[in-house]
């Protein structure tokens, strides 16, 4: 947990390791060269420097007139537009990193231009930085002992992280940048949170951690939580839930995590994930190949306890309600088998194909609680839910699916503006064809071909013709296998979508 302060000191009193100064291409052209003479640093470094959005230089400042040994500058971009902002914000923390500085100044000295610029308000572009720079720094290692790390000496890690960041403002931004940079540490908790346990592999995230995380989490944010264990879901007849649990030695949960402002709320918003904290396939076995990853497949159910989080520590005036079926999905002599039907919390029977399209089953039960108890405005569910999905969108892009036109117009523009992108696939009658069972009212594996859509029309089922239902397969997105320019593994993906959503609701 990093210590954000926002100060209005002269850049030339503040001590830190890395002072960074940003430069929209305007300012470069404009401001540049005076702005390194006045602190008596070389305007030679200039002509190294291009400025594209995330684009950095270092420069050392011995001799000059800073309190900071190093000075990065940080290209924004033309506008500061929000997408060269997470840029700018995340080559921040790639250079903090393999600088290993413990503390930074960064000069917002122009921000309220830049906001004017980007036609947002200070406070966003504040948040965004913010969040940005936060999300670089992440890194998951609470599983590594250390005990085969040299003793002393300079790793390349040797485990230095950023504990203070300073951000420098002119008096009249102050208070704004101070709103915004708090935004900004919540949503980047949040999303912290979610990649943590994305990242927890089956062995040490079972249905109950699951619990015990929303638990937490709604200590920490004042939330309302209410957990079923295994006894409470056979009483409800949760035969999806239950079906998945069947082959397990860890008992399910279901949660319910809810968030109610103070005032009456706008709306009630229903968020339902996934959460499968291993996915094997079941008796329909995974091939072994990547199956490592699948301890991925709880991602919805964490993006969700994620945005609960972070819709009540920014205090929104809606309420948002979280609901979270776990289990893992494991083969065994009590598992259940290909052909098996079983019957779900709605009463829906479901022929059960393929015990590897399992999400389904548990969303359908959760989809029918949530709509039955909770009377929402509006359901969302967020499944890490098919392989397809990730053949259609790849692995930057989540699927849409709904059944309103306008909901989904929002969601897409929240995914727009978040940068955490969605696009919609149709959910037409055509496609209802493709999961008919013989024997069953459903059937959970579907026909050949369209695979991320008949997922979609299979929970449409248990939705109850609610009419502003909105799915998104992010099981591509939630889960990056390699590292790039930030960590490998979770990704967080889903909370600033919804929060930019319901923030603008
Ligand atoms: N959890 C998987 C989907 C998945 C695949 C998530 C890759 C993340 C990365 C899901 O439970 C699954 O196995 N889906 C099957 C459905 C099929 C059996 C109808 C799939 O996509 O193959
Ligand atoms: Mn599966
Ligand atoms: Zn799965």
């Amino acid at each position: 947990m990093q210590k954000i302060t926002v100060t209005k000191s002269s850049l030339k009193n503040l001590k830190s390791d890395l002072l960074v100064m940003p430069f929209t291409a305007e300012e470069l052209n404009k401001d540049a060269e005076k702005t390194l003479t006045a602190f008596g640093l070389d305007k030679g470094a200039l002509k190294d420097f291009k400025g594209k959005p995330g684009d950095s230089l270092v420069l050392y400042s011995g001799g000059s007139k800073l309190k900071t040994p190093r000075v990065l500058l940080l290209g924004v971009g033309d506008a500061a537009e929000a997408e060269d902002l997470r840029k700018a914000g995340l080559a921040v923390a790639q250079q903090a990193r393999s600088l290993q500085v413990k503390s930074l100044v960064l000069d917002c000295s122009s921000i309220s231009s830049w906001a004017r610029t980007a036609d947002e308000s200070t406070a966003i572009v504040a948040e965004l930085l913010v969040d940005s720079i936060l999300y670089g720094l992440y890194t998951f290692d609470r599983l590594k002992s250390g005990k085969l790390e040299k003793k002393k000496g300079k790793e390349k890690d040797s485990g230095v992280r950023l504990e203070e960041l300073k951000i420098r403002v002119n008096a009249g931004s102050v208070k704004e940048v101070r709103e915004g940079s708090r935004c900004g540490q919540v949503i980047a908790d949040a999303r912290s949170l979610v990649r943590d346990l994305v990242n927890l592999p089956g062995n040490l995230l079972n249905a109950d951690g699951v619990a015990e995380a929303a638990r937490k989490s709604a200590e920490k944010s004042g939330c309302k939580v209410t957990v079923f264990n295994k006894e409470e879901i056979e009483q409800l007849r949760m035969g999806g839930l239950q079906a998945v649990n069947k082959g397990s030695h860890a008992p399910p949960t279901f949660t319910i995590l809810e968030y109610k402002p103070v005032s009456k709320p706008l709306a009630t918003v229903a968020l339902v994930g996934k959460g499968v904290t291993f996915d094997s396939g079941g008796i329909s076995l995974k091939p072994s190949n990547g199956m490592d990853e699948m301890k991925c497949d709880m991602a919805g159910a964490a993006a969700v306890i994620g945005t609960v989080e972070a819709a009540a520590l920014l205090e929104l005036p809606l309420r948002v309600v979280g609901f979270i079926p776990a289990t893992d999905n494991m083969p065994g002599g009590a598992a259940q088998t290909p052909g098996d039907v079983i019957t779900t919390y709605s009463g829906i029977t479901v022929e059960v194909g393929n015990t590897d399209a399992e999400g389904r089953l548990i969303l359908a039960d959760a989809l029918a609680y949530a709509v039955k108890h909770y009377k929402p405005d509006a359901v969302i569910d967020l499944a890490t839910l098919t392989g397809a999905c990730i053949v259609a969108l790849g692995y930057s892009v989540a699927g849409l699916f709904s059944n309103n036109d306008r909901f989904a117009g929002k969601i897409y523009e929240a995914g727009r503006k978040s940068g955490e992108k969605v696009w919609r696939m149709p959910v037409w009658e055509e496609y209802d064809e493709l999961i008919k069972s013989e024997v069953a009212d459903v059937h959970n594996a579907g026909a050949k071909g369209a695979g991320s859509i008949t997922a979609a029309k299979f929970l449409e089922k248990f939705i109850d013709g609610h009419k502003t239902w909105a799915h998104l397969d992010i099981a591509g997105p939630a889960f990056s296998a390699k590292k790039g320019k930030t960590a490998q593994g979770g990704t967080g993906f889903g909370v600033r979508l919804l929060i930019d959503l319901l923030r603008d609701w």
